[in-house]
């Protein structure tokens, strides 16, 4: 089995990789595979909304100049993906709102590309801003029909320059116990497929709130 972590920080020694990491330590602990993906210093435009994935359905993003398309493939290929962003200005850092907003929008168009498969999100902050953060990567996670592994606190880990998550005890546990759940929830996937078959996919039902 295979994780994928995306790291939404621009700094490739952060704290949003630091606390990838501790997860991928206890995935690899369990015997999964992980890659990391760095996202945050990639030149990556955001979702010109033309709707062109929509119409042709080739899994593809029309903006071919990018990583994108090559990350959605990973993402398909892999039993699990992780999406960590620092906090910027409360939110999910620029570049890799761009990357999820497109990467997601050509998910959602394709039949829900990670249908089932298990997907967690891990913020790193100074100081305020960890839990709107965490909330916005989530939507990606949920809207996709994705399985989440929760910790026992939300996945937040507090820190300023690089490396100083390491110093916040708390915050280290949730990313182990996040590591550990995911890992027994993959297998426990995997398990259950041989023996229960997926709900069938639902169509997608938009009435944009007007009609
Ligand atoms: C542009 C920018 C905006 C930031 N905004 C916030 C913020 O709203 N709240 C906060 O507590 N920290 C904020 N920070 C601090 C980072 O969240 C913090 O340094 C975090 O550990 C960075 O993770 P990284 O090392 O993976 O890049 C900001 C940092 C930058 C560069």
């Amino acid at each position: 089995m295979k994780v994928i972590g995306f790291n939404g920080s621009p700094r490739k020694k952060g704290n949003t990789v630091c606390s990838l990491n501790t997860v991928f330590s206890e995935l690899e602990k369990e015997g999964i595979e992980t890659e990391m993906i760095h996202v945050g210093k990639e030149k990556i435009q955001g979702c010109r909304a033309c709707f062109t994935c929509a119409k042709k359905r080739d899994q593809r993003c029309a903006i071919e100049d990018d990583p994108v398309n090559e990350w959605i493939q990973k993402m398909k290929d892999a039993d699990g993906i992780l999406l960590g962003s620092p906090v910027h200005f409360s939110g999910v850092a620029g570049t890799m709102k761009s990357f999820l907003d497109r990467a997601f929008f050509v998910i959602s168009v394709n039949n829900g590309l990670l249908r089932h498969k298990v997907g967690a999100s891990v913020v790193a902050v100074r100081r305020s801003g960890g839990l709107p953060t965490m909330n916005s990567l989530n939507h990606y996670i949920c809207y996709s029909e994705m399985i989440m592994p929760c910790s026992n606190y939300w996945n937040v880990a507090h820190g300023m320059n690089p490396g100083e998550m390491e110093q916040d005890g708390e915050g280290k546990q949730i990313m182990e116990v996040l590591g550990r759940n995911m890992a027994w929830l993959l297998k426990i996937v995997e398990m259950g497929k041989k023996e229960l078959p997926a709900p069938e996919p639902a169509a997608k039902i938009m009435t944009n709130f007007i009609r």
